[in-house]
């Protein structure tokens, strides 16, 4: 097991109804921002419980935040913020609105030239303006964690950030927030929260007995949750599993003491960047090939995965690895999530060459857990991934 350190300060508020604990949450004397996305709020009556539960409070709202946040919109936020003295923000939302909220904590104390520097030249949040969340759509993990990706429409870049400043101060987590959420979108959260785990385990073994097994568990809860979910949205069983399990996913937990990988996402966010696809999709197009393209150096835990999570015995550990793939992609399949990029875009000639020239500038030479994943490679994977 590798030598780490493991801090999470986000406070979480679990169960049925919870959001009327918000008044509890959020300082008396605050000017609270309310920012959410499209919407949905307003339809399914979160924005409601939370106004409600915000009734002693001077509020301002910001919504419209797309899904992938995008730069543009949010900087309109951010001169409202400075304009209007706000000195709390609550996200009510899914991950790009949280998302969306972290990139304004940062930029609100931000004293650089131009906030995208924050996600250009990766300049690491050690104090943000304090904000909470409402959780409406388990998939990212964001409502318990300190990362972001934020998009910038203009020059088609999808970028991450973080830091210490930007935890949650708390989260929400009614999983009875889930029954107005689409189907393609209960399956993207499923999708998602299921590739965070295997970014963190399906590397190398690293003695790390514990955090295997909760990586697979989570897999495990996962994928007997999904169908549950999917046909009735509102088993409130099913629901505050997934809810869990989506935010135990990525909150820090399971990738302490471990190698992790993230050259999944790094792809993927690409796809999104260039064609808009749903970040779980890109996920589910990217990971076979990345899987087979990296066999060799991940085929040992591969095979773990597959006799532990698919139950697959037979075989030697190459034939298990590789039965372990197929079986990921038939789930991803089952969810309705196709893995092909043909799939999504017909205009994908060329996606390759041009992701991987974007690494090269961005002096990203050497991805995955042993960083030797050069753009070189990076080309062929994606390209695999037609
Ligand atoms: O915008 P509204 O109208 O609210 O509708 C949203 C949106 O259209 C809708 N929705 C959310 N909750 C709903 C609901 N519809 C009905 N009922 C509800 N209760 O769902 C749509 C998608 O929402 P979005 O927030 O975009 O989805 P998701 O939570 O999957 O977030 C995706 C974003 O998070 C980033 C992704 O890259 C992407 O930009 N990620 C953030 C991470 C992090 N911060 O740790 C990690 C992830 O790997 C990911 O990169
Ligand atoms: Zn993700």
């Amino acid at each position: 097991m590798n030598t780490f350190e493991f801090k999470n300060p986000t406070k979480i508020i679990f169960g049925k109804n919870t959001i009327e604990k918000l008044e509890n949450e959020i300082p008396k004397d605050a000017k609270v921002l309310l920012l959410y996305g499209g919407g949905s709020i307003k339809k399914n009556g979160i924005y409601d419980q939370v106004k409600k539960a915000l009734s002693e409070f001077e509020v301002l709202e910001f919504g419209g935040i797309p899904a992938n946040p995008e730069y543009a919109i949010l900087m309109k936020a951010l001169k409202l913020i400075k304009s209007e003295n706000i000195t709390y923000l609550l996200a009510v939302g899914g991950g790009s609105v949280i998302d969306g909220t972290k990139f304004l904590s940062s930029a609100a104390l931000f004293d650089g030239d131009t906030p995208w520097d924050i996600l250009s030249k990766k300049i690491r949040t050690e104090k943000g303006m304090p904000f909470g969340t409402v959780l409406t759509l388990p998939a990212t993990g964001s409502e318990m964690n300190s990362g972001a990706v934020i998009t910038n429409a203009e020059t088609k870049e999808k970028l991450g950030m973080g830091g210490p400043g930007l935890f949650p101060e708390f989260s929400i987590l009614d999983p009875q927030v889930i029954q107005s959420i689409p189907q393609r979108q209960l399956a993207n959260g499923i999708t998602d929260a299921f590739s965070h785990v295997l970014e963190q385990y399906m590397t190398y073994p690293a003695g790390a007995l514990l955090q295997d097994r909760f990586a697979e568990s989570i897999m495990q809860t996962l994928i007997e949750v999904a169908p549950k979910v999917i046909e009735d949205p509102t088993n409130y069983e099913a629901a505050s599993n997934f809810m869990w399990s989506c935010t135990m996913a990525l909150n820090g937990l399971i990738q302490k003491g471990v190698p992790t990988d993230w050259a999944v996402h790094a792809m993927g966010h690409e796809l999104t960047a260039l064609f808009g696809i749903d970040h779980a999709r890109t996920l589910a197009v990217i990971a076979p090939s990345h899987y087979h393209f990296n066999f060799e150096a991940k085929k040992e835990k591969l095979a773990q995965y597959a006799e532990r999570i698919w139950n697959i015995t037979e075989g030697s550990t190459e034939d298990k690895a590789q039965a372990a793939i197929e079986k990921t992609v038939a789930f991803f399949h089952e969810l309705g999530i196709d893995t092909k990029l043909s799939d999504y875009t017909k205009d994908y000639e060329g996606t390759a060459e041009e992701i991987s020239k974007r690494f090269t500038d961005r002096g990203w030479t050497g991805l995955g857990e042993h960083q030797d994943l050069s753009p070189d490679k990076v080309e062929k994977i994606v390209k695999m991934a037609y």
